[in-house]
């Protein structure tokens, strides 16, 4: 007899089958009904034992959390809640859970508390339902660019460059830091160093994305990438994952227009495959809500924020057009922003971010040629001299989901800006001979992977989105 999954089961027409199923114990009632889950979905199957037909030493170790395997057959439930069950016949507890120092108790933990017990809350409704969705926004991404004529490119985690300029790199380094060789003047000698040279974890893949899109066209990298900003938000992690299309021969509305395509089908792809955990988030959001006051509370469900994502066009906003609306606007009660924009050239705060999509358009935003001196020195600088052709995405309770650009292919340019921020040319001489060798327009974003997740679970909380967060001070698994 083959084993099935739980989900499986739940979907079957006949009844009378001889089932056999593996899973962990989420509760036994009365000594007689286990709900059994096996992560295949967010429905237990309740399995009912004839507790007279076992012997007391078994049933005792069918605790929460305890692995079985089950053999019995699958008939029509006699109770509400469910249309069928498993009588069992046969019981093995496979590993056994001790009830008193269990963790994750049948009933509602706190997400901090689960945060700390991050090995096990996927044993839980809501972490697994956000880690599948997880797996299918991943598959998604995977889907759209296949179809799409593109080719997947492994970008390096250990590089010698700072792809932001920001130097917010975490070092790697073989040097013993009790014993680090110095240099006559002082410094590190990272010529002893394993890699011969000062080496950082990368915050980005796309100037090597770059690379390839000079020669395969269209590619797209989707990995880790390491940020050491010590920001303690709820938005930032150390260790996140980015997906970075980049093409040649694309100027800034053909990417807008790809970052635009390629939400609407991830974003489809949950609503037509992962419904059931999707129904079961927005009830657990549609919980929360009540609990608000009626002002605070969210006019849209969840499954209807989604839709709105994928049924409505993104306006597109210029930077000078942005800020001539937040200088008009009153945002609140005290009518005023925390931080006021007061010139033209000043970089936008979550606060501005988060009126623009949820106040004032009410809808995804695309806001492009923003001032250069705000911007990363990779990015196109227009005709103006004073504006780059940039472009962030914003979302509806998120803020900033992508950030893009179209790339500087023209060598004087790029060399002149990365002069002003002091970046040696020799540290980026291969990034130079892009433009030396058949340079042309391109241009790419980067999407960051577990923002996404959040929009589409309503989660607030990056750590909760991610299996094992990185964020100062937090590395415990
Ligand atoms: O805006 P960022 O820094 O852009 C880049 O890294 C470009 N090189 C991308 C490109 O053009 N290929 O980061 C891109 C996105 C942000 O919009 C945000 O969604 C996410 O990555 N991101 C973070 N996500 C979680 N934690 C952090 N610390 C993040 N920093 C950026
Ligand atoms: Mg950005």
């Amino acid at each position: 007899m083959q084993s099935r999954t739980v989900s499986e089961l739940l979907s079957q027409q006949t009844t009378l089958l001889e089932v056999d199923i593996k899973g962990w114990v989420r509760t036994f009632r009365a000594n007689r009904f286990i709900a059994l889950n096996d992560g295949s979905t967010i429905n237990n199957i309740q399995c009912v034992v004839d507790f007279e037909k076992f012997d007391e030493s078994v049933l005792k170790r069918i605790t929460t959390g305890a692995a079985v395997h089950i053999k019995g057959e699958l008939v029509e439930s006699q109770g509400k809640g469910q249309k069928v069950e498993i009588q069992v016949h046969n019981i093995e507890v496979l590993g056994d859970s001790d009830p008193e120092t269990y963790p994750i108790q049948p009933k509602k933990h706190s997400f901090e508390f689960l945060r700390e017990n991050a090995h096990l809350r996927t044993r839980t409704n809501t972490f697994s339902a956000i880690m599948r969705l997880r797996s299918a926004l991943s598959f998604a991404v995977h889907k759209y660019f296949n179809e799409n004529g593109f080719y997947y490119m492994h970008a390096p985690i250990i590089t010698g460059s700072d792809a932001e300029g920001a130097g917010e790199m975490f070092k790697v380094s073989s040097l013993d830091p009790k014993n680090t060789p110095l240099t006559e003047d002082g410094k590190v000698d990272y010529s002893k160093d394993f890699f011969g040279k000062e080496t950082n974890l990368t915050v980005s893949g796309q100037l090597e994305a770059e690379t390839y899109a000079m020669s395969l066209g269209k590619v797209y990298t989707f990995g880790p990438t390491f940020r050491a900003e010590n920001s303690n938000t709820s938005r930032h992690l150390a260790e996140f994952w980015m997906i970075e299309p980049e093409v040649a021969f694309m100027d800034l509305a053909g990417n807008m227009d790809l970052a635009e395509d390629f939400l609407k089908s991830v974003i489809t792809h949950v609503l037509e495959h992962n419904q059931e955990d999707l129904e079961f988030l927005d009830q657990r959001l549609l919980n929360e809500e009540k609990s608000k006051p009626q002002a605070e509370r969210s006019d849209m469900s969840l499954i209807e924020k989604l839709k709105f994502v994928t049924e409505n066009n993104f306006k597109r906003v210029s930077y000078t057009e942005a800020i001539d609306i937040l200088r008009s606007c009153k945002p609140n009660k005290k009518k005023k922003f925390k931080y006021i924009i007061d010139e033209w050239g000043t970089d936008l705060q979550s606060e501005h971010e988060r009126f623009l999509v949820e106040k004032h358009f009410k809808c995804p935003v695309i806001l492009f040629d923003y001032p250069a001196n705000i911007k990363a020195f990779y990015m196109r600088l227009n005709e103006d001299g004073k504006t780059v052709r940039a472009m962030d995405i914003l979302f509806p309770g998120i803020g900033e989901i992508v950030g893009g650009a179209q790339r500087e292919e023209r060598l004087d340019i790029l060399k002149e800006r990365m002069a002003a921020i002091d970046i040696p040319e020799e540290d980026l001489w291969w990034y130079l001979d892009l433009r030396k060798y058949g340079t042309a327009v391109h241009s790419g974003f980067g999407l960051g992977f577990e923002r996404l997740v959040m929009f589409a679970t309503g989660m607030t909380n990056i750590r909760d989105v991610i299996p094992f967060p990185r964020t100062p001070h937090n590395a415990e698994f």
